[in-house]
């Protein structure tokens, strides 16, 4: 599930997760569903390619890196209603949004992602901050964090 054609462009929804960042966080998570991905960019076995906003989440312990376009919100909020599992979102760091409000400040665990990602295994860093927001909704398993993954080079 290597990333076959990394797309940059800041028109781009393809932002996949460095894939080195992603190992280290399933280390923790051990996710197995990836909601919002394509055949090159899936990160789980398990995933949907269409539909992921209407697909249920519950019970899953999800990995999901949504598009980056002006439909986050819709995924954020999907993330923030799932039952049963846990829900790891990984989104640019807009403290300034509705949704950061509405779904996630004082609602979820958020951490902060030092430096930048290098996404779809570009050279250059992403011209964001990214964060990761955990939703742990009736969770059976909750987990305690542990170290923030980072990237092996920046
Ligand atoms: C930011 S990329 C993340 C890809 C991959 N999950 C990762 O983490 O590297 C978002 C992905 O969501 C896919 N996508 C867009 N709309 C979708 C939908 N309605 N249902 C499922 N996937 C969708 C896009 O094709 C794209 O591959």
């Amino acid at each position: 599930m290597k990333n076959l054609k990394p797309l940059m462009s800041s028109a781009s929804v393809e932002w996949s997760t460095p894939q080195d960042f992603f190992d280290e966080l399933n280390k923790e998570f051990k996710f197995n569903l990836d909601p919002c991905a394509n055949r090159e960019n899936a990160k789980c076995k398990l995933y949907y390619s269409s539909g992921g906003l209407e697909k249920s989440w519950n019970n899953f312990r999800v990995f999901c890196n949504p598009p980056y376009g002006s439909e986050i919100s819709k995924w954020v909020k999907k993330g923030s209603e799932a039952m049963g599992g846990v829900v790891v979102m990984l989104i640019p760091a807009r403290t300034d949004t509705r949704y950061f409000h509405e779904y996630i400040y004082g609602k979820a665990e958020i951490r902060f992602i030092k430096g930048r990602l290098k996404f779809g295994g570009s050279k250059n860093s992403a011209p964001f901050p990214s964060m990761l927001v955990i939703f742990k909704r009736n969770a059976k398993t909750l987990r305690t964090p542990t170290t923030l993954p980072r990237q092996k080079s920046r």
